[in-house]
């Protein structure tokens, strides 16, 4: 079977729709991170670039007279359940290997703890990489979901990451790096 890459992902209207309105750059440069810290902690990289690439695919706005509102956020966003499920549905559609959607989909339901009444999840290496992948990009006032990039620039991103995850997966496919 042939790998879904990121390309298939953001070419996707689900994606174009959800992850934009996250912040794309910020779904580019979490994606670029986690695939450092994946194979610095020996984790597959194919699945952390994913899970952070569609990691705040369930955001939603929550504003005020025009102004994002904290207590809003904190008091309702689900936004890592949400994102959870849809990324899990966008990827079984592109043919994703459904043991590689649901650990991605799980990754994304625990990148943050922030809806959780007990902000104490023991998270896996997979699960770990995604969460500090994201806060290697977070900026205060959440300013990273706004950060600009250009179509053009995007793609090129997912291209070379694209291109260095099938690199890299086939360097270490003889010390075989499992699914997970
Ligand atoms: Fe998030
Ligand atoms: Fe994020």
């Amino acid at each position: 079977m042939s790998r879904v890459s990121l390309m298939n992902i953001y070419n996707h209207h689900i994606a174009q729709k959800y992850v934009k309105r996250a912040g794309l750059a910020h779904a580019i440069s979490t994606a670029y991170h986690a695939f450092r810290f994946a194979k610095e902690r020996g984790v597959n990289p194919d699945l952390a670039v994913k899970a952070a690439f569609l990691h705040d695919i369930g955001h939603y706005t929550w504003y005020k007279n025009g102004q994002w509102d904290y207590d809003l956020y904190k008091e309702n966003d689900i936004h890592a359940i949400k994102g959870a499920e849809r990324a899990h549905k966008l990827l079984i559609r592109l043919g994703e290997n459904p043991v590689a959607a649901k650990e991605i989909a799980l990754a994304i339901l625990l990148h943050t703890d922030s809806y959780l009444p007990q902000r104490d999840i023991a998270r896996k290496p997979l699960q770990e990489v995604v969460a500090i992948a994201d806060e290697q990009d977070e900026e205060p006032g959440g300013t990273h979901h706004y950060r600009e990039i250009s179509e053009e620039k995007a793609k090129k991103m997912l291209e070379k990451l694209d291109d260095k995850i099938v690199k890299y997966m086939q360097i270490s496919k003889d010390d075989t790096h499992p699914i997970l």
